[in-house]
C-alpha cells in the first residue's frame, strides 16, 4: 500500500533524544515499531505492521538510495544513510538511519532493524541538494536505468572527494 496523498511542505523535525525504530522482516515489511515511528508515520501500530516499508517512501527520494541500501543490508552488513520520509497527511520528516541485518541462532538473516536519530542540519541541506540531483539524473534515464545513472552520478562524487559512501555519510 503505498500513500497517495499527495506530499506538502510541512515537515516534523525530529527532536535530540527521539529514536525512530522499526523492524523488518527480509522481504522489508514492518514486523514492528515504536511509538516514535507511529508519531512520525502519523500511521496507527495495525496500519503499519505487515506494510511494506516503502509506505512511507517519499517521492524526492532517489531510487538509487534505496538500492544501495538493499545491497548492503543483504550481504550482512549495515549502512547508514539519511533518509526524508513521507508522512501519512502528505508531510515529510528527514531522519538519519542505521539499518543493520538481525540473525538467528544459525546466523541467517531474520529481518532488518533501522534506528533513525535526529539529522544534523547542514547534513539535511547536503543531502537534499545531492538527492534532487540525482533524482533528476534518474528521470532523465528512465525506468530501467534509473539506479545505475543515480549511483553513478554519487560515484563521480566520492571519487572527486577521495571518499568512500560510508565516510561521506559519517561526515556529514
Ligand atoms: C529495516 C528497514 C527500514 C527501512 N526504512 C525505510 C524508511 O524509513 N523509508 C523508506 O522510504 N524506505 C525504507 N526502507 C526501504 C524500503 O524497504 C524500500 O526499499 C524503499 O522505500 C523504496 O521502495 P520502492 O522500491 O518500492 O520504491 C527500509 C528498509 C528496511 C529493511
Amino acid at each position: 500500500m503505498k500513500n497517495k496523498t499527495p506530499p506538502t511542505l510541512r515537515e516534523r523535525v525530529m527532536r535530540e533524544e527521539d529514536f525512530i525504530v522499526s523492524k523488518t522482516d527480509p522481504r522489508g515489511i514492518i514486523t514492528y515499531g515504536n511509538q516514535t515511528f507511529i508519531e512520525f508515520s502519523g500511521y496507527s501500530e495495525q496500519e503499519l505492521l505487515g506494510q511494506q516499508h516503502n509506505i512511507i517512501r517519499h517521492p524526492d527520494m532517489p531510487r538509487g538510495v534505496f538500492k544501495l541500501l538493499w545491497d548492503t543490508i543483504v550481504t550482512g552488513q549495515e549502512v547508514f544513510a539519511y533518509v526524508k520520509n513521507l508522512s501519512k497527511d502528505g508531510g515529510f520528516y528527514w531522519v538519519f538511519a542505521n539499518v543493520t541485518p538481525d540473525y538467528d541462532e544459525h546466523g541467517r538473516i531474520v529481518g532488518y532493524y533501522s534506528v533513525r536519530r535526529c539529522p544534523r542540519r547542514p547534513a539535511v541541506d547536503i543531502c537534499a541538494g545531492l538527492y534532487a540531483q540525482m533524482l533528476a539524473e534518474e528521470q532523465r534515464a528512465g525506468p530501467r536505468d534509473a539506479c545505475a545513472a543515480s549511483m553513478a552520478l554519487l560515484q563521480s562524487l566520492l571519487d572527486q572527494k577521495g571518499v568512500s559512501y560510508e565516510q561521506l555519510v559519517l561526515s556529514l
